[in-house]
């Protein structure tokens, strides 16, 4: 066990939480590569942020998601400044309380209330209305002439459309919906601060204008059940009670915001790359049965989720270095990803990658993601119709990266093509 007296703090550990690094992501996957070299499990120290180690090999992440016993979500979950938390405490809101901030029995009890919907044999079904949405998308490429922004409109307004279809919210509010999950997880991107100097009074009054929204619609809801995940969620019960009325207000948000975000760095970062390697792209054309594995290592090689917080409960150790209990520990997505110990030649981009399925962009354990399967078919379908529409893609000017340390991914792809 390595001594941590003579642990100091390493400022590379700072990439996983400076906004600014999550727009370079070279740079940034050649700092993690180092670090998994040669500080695997490092100490960050940085003023306003409780200290933490950040873990960066696959085989870590894999262990701190699988022993869940050990290593607990807490209200801290998703990684912060202090000052976020003590904000919300000032202005009297309760820290969050998403599945991804419970742990344990209550946690399960709560993912019991929206899990049969996202069961496989679910989500199959919701098919033919993501294909819908996909065809309606990939319909505007038409009216855009020749050139868009995938990433800005098709990816974004077709995942929010999704996950507000399986709301059942109408889409005359699905503009708000973006807005609002732009100021949660985009606060820091100075695109989405608007007129706040202040990424956290952003956050306050985004979480205020969710909880009118989804206060209205818990209320339209329980007087008239349709049915989509909002009665649900409306009506679920946890031992026989309705759903606590903080817990009921951030299960709606964790659903709204993860469930589209995510799923469109993916779509974007993704396509990025197919762009980047025009024999892939082609093969995809010619053999769509390649859409599969393609879809795995999009979402491998984008890994839009950016890493989660955990709890010690007990003194322990990772990759020699010992963790003392009540410590907070990093899970690296885009790191584990890139694992030279577990990917072939890691950093290059392939879509017949046959360790694809090794990703762990989705996490592992009790709080695997919920949406892994809607998100999967969501990228598959865009893609794929993407593909069928048009005859030639290419890339129209310099993609454009989100600075935010917890979610993000290309917010800007130019892309340039003609229709098939
Ligand atoms: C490519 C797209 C997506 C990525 C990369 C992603 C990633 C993640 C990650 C890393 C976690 C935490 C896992 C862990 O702690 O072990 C998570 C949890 C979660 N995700 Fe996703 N997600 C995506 C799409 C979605 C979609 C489409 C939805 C909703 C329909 C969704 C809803 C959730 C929820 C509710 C949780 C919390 C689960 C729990 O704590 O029990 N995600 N996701």
């Amino acid at each position: 066990m390595t001594d941590t007296t003579t642990t100091t703090t390493d400022p590379r550990g700072h990439i996983f939480i400076t906004p600014e690094a999550f727009a370079d992501m070279d740079e940034w996957h050649r700092v993690a590569a180092e670090l998994r070299r040669e500080a695997p499990v490092v100490r960050v120290e940085k003023d306003g942020w409780t200290p933490f180690w950040a873990v960066t090999r696959h085989a870590d992440v894999f262990e701190v998601s699988r022993r869940s016993d050990l290593f607990w979500n807490t209200e801290y979950s998703a990684p912060g400044p202090d000052i976020t938390y003590q904000m919300l405490q000032a202005l009297g809101f309760e820290l969050p309380r998403t599945l991804v901030h419970l742990h344990g029995e209550v946690h399960d009890k709560y993912r019991k209330v929206t899990n049969d919907w996202f069961k496989p044999a679910a989500v199959k079904k919701l098919q033919p209305m993501i294909d819908r949405i996909a065809d309606e998308y990939v319909d505007k490429l038409a009216e855009l002439g020749g050139e868009c922004d995938f990433a800005q409109d098709l990816a974004v307004p077709f995942t929010i459309h999704v996950i507000m279809s399986i709301y059942g919210v109408p889409e005359s509010d699905e503009a708000l919906m973006l807005e609002l999950t732009q100021g949660l997880f985009g606060a820091n991107d100075p695109e989405y601060l608007g007129d706040f100097s202040d990424p956290g009074a952003l956050i306050m009054q985004t979480i205020g204008k969710f909880q009118d929204y989804f206060d209205a619609l818990t209320e339209d809801r329980r007087k008239n059940p349709t049915g989509d995940l909002a009665t649900v969620l409306a009506n679920g019960t946890v031992d026989g009670a309705p759903l606590g009325e903080t817990e009921l207000l951030w299960y709606y948000i964790i659903v709204a915001t993860a469930g589209h975000d995510t799923t469109s760095f993916a779509l974007s970062g993704g396509l990025e790359q197919l762009l980047r390697h025009p024999d892939q792209l082609q093969a995809l054309r010619d053999d769509p049965e390649l859409a599969l594995n393609a879809t795995e290592e999009m979402i491998r090689w984008s890994s839009p989720v950016r890493s989660f917080l955990r709890w010690a409960q007990e003194d322990t150790e990772l990759s020699g270095v010992r963790i003392p209990k009540g410590d907070a520990v990093l899970t690296s997505y885009p790191s584990a990803n890139r694992d030279e110990d577990v990917f072939v030649d890691p950093m290059r981009f392939d879509i017949r990658r046959p360790d694809a399925d090794k990703l762990l962009s989705f996490g592992l354990g009790m709080h695997y993601c919920l949406g892994a399967q809607v998100a999967r078919r969501e990228v598959r379908t865009l893609l794929m119709k993407l593909l069928e529409r048009t005859r030639n893609i290419e890339l129209a000017g310099e993609p454009e990266w989100s600075a935010t340390h917890f979610v993000s991914g290309v917010k800007h792809l130019p892309i340039r093509y003609e229709l098939g």
